[in-house]
């Protein structure tokens, strides 16, 4: 009996050939499929542009940067999401402040947003967790504040709230196309949107090194960019994101799950988390009948050894630390077929 990851990279002729045909340019950085993915990507989401570049982080790290967020400041980040999303407000000199979660869409909660708000306050870095949209009044509270709303995309290729994707709901969002995404580049690769025309070229500067057309670097940058190779296997597998996401989202439907979806959206099933009692024994029991399976994300972020001298370490995220290590991730990915769905439900049902 075959395993069934949890992730499951495609790679299929037309990746290869636009690949060997990046290398075969001779074009290795700085060309055209860079420019093309970016354009291409901007326009699925619906966002005013959109720069490729290395990973996810880095998108993280140069919306920061984007924001001129540094030392002094406050960005409020969930505790229950990957770490890259608080350390990308650490690195930059900033301070994560930790919210917690809403116990039934897993996202980071309005009201505990609200609540942390400063005068240091300068964004909040909202998390489409698993590819569920984060909620609406997100935006309301930050135009009220007047502060800025960055999406943590990563995990919400596909996603939508209100008709409007995962890309274009923040003034800056951030995708990674890490192997195990919903699409992926062949390697290392991320994407950084926005939806306001006076952020975009600066955020085509801040990927290579801050430069202007006549080459001076007018502000902090560093080389983020996208390899020519990756992006034009990028292109290749944009092509394909919208029957993938619809593919995920018949394959939830087939499985026996209770993860609620949040109204007036539509999730992008990047993870199936299950809520168990015992989240290690479920696990055994998956792996007995070949199946991966794995918390995500076990420890809440104020948690991490990372962030032992942050005000917040030991402080209490009732939602984040009542659940964070029982939700069990299961395949859902568009390579299962309707044989794997009857495995996955025998173990959740047996
Ligand atoms: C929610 C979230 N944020 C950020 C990242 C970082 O992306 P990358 O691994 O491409 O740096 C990931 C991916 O692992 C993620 O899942």
């Amino acid at each position: 009996m075959e395993r069934i990851p949890l992730a499951k990279p495609y790679w299929d002729d037309e990746c290869e050939g636009a690949a060997l045909a990046a290398l075969s340019s001779g074009r290795w950085v700085k060309g055209p499929q860079g420019r093309l993915f970016g354009e291409e990507f901007a326009k699925w989401c619906g966002a005013v542009s959109a720069v490729p570049c290395q990973s996810g982080s880095a998108a993280l790290w140069a919306a920061m940067r984007l924001l001129d967020i540094g030392p002094g400041d406050e960005v409020i980040v969930p505790g229950m999401t990957f770490i890259a999303t608080a350390t990308s407000v650490s690195l930059a000199g900033a301070t994560p402040i930790f919210a917690d979660i809403e116990d039934d869409y897993w996202c980071i909660c309005p009201d505990d947003v609200e609540n942390k708000i400063t005068d240091r306050t300068k964004a909040v870095i909202g998390v489409h967790i698993f590819g569920q949209v984060f909620s609406p009044k997100l935006r309301e509270i930050c135009d009220r504040h007047q502060i800025a709303l960055v999406e943590d995309a990563a995990q919400a290729h596909g996603a939508t709230l209100n008709g409007v994707k995962a890309g274009a709901i923040g003034d800056i969002a951030c995708f990674s196309f890490f192997p195990s995404k919903n699409m992926a580049v062949g390697g290392e690769g991320g994407m950084i949107t926005t939806t306001r025309n006076d952020l975009a070229e600066k955020m085509s500067r801040l990927v290579d090194h801050g430069r202007n057309d006549e080459l001076e670097s007018i502000e902090l940058g560093t080389n983020l960019r996208i390899s020519e190779v990756s992006a034009a296997i990028g292109r290749v597998q944009l092509k394909h994101l919208q029957e993938w996401t619809d593919k995920r989202r018949e394959n939830s439907g087939s499985i026996n799950h209770s993860t609620l979806i949040r109204p007036n959206s539509q999730h992008a099933w990047h993870q199936l988390c299950v809520f168990s009692d015992n989240p290690n024994q479920l696990i055994s029991k998956f792996n007995e009948a070949g199946i991966d399976a794995r918390v995500h994300y076990p420890i809440p972020c104020n948690r991490h050894q990372v962030y032992s001298d942050h005000a917040q370490h030991n402080s209490p995220l009732p939602v984040c630390d009542a659940i964070a290590h029982r939700l069990v991730a299961i395949p859902v990915h568009p390579s299962i077929s309707q044989s794997d769905i009857d495995r996955i439900n025998s173990v959740l049902n047996p």
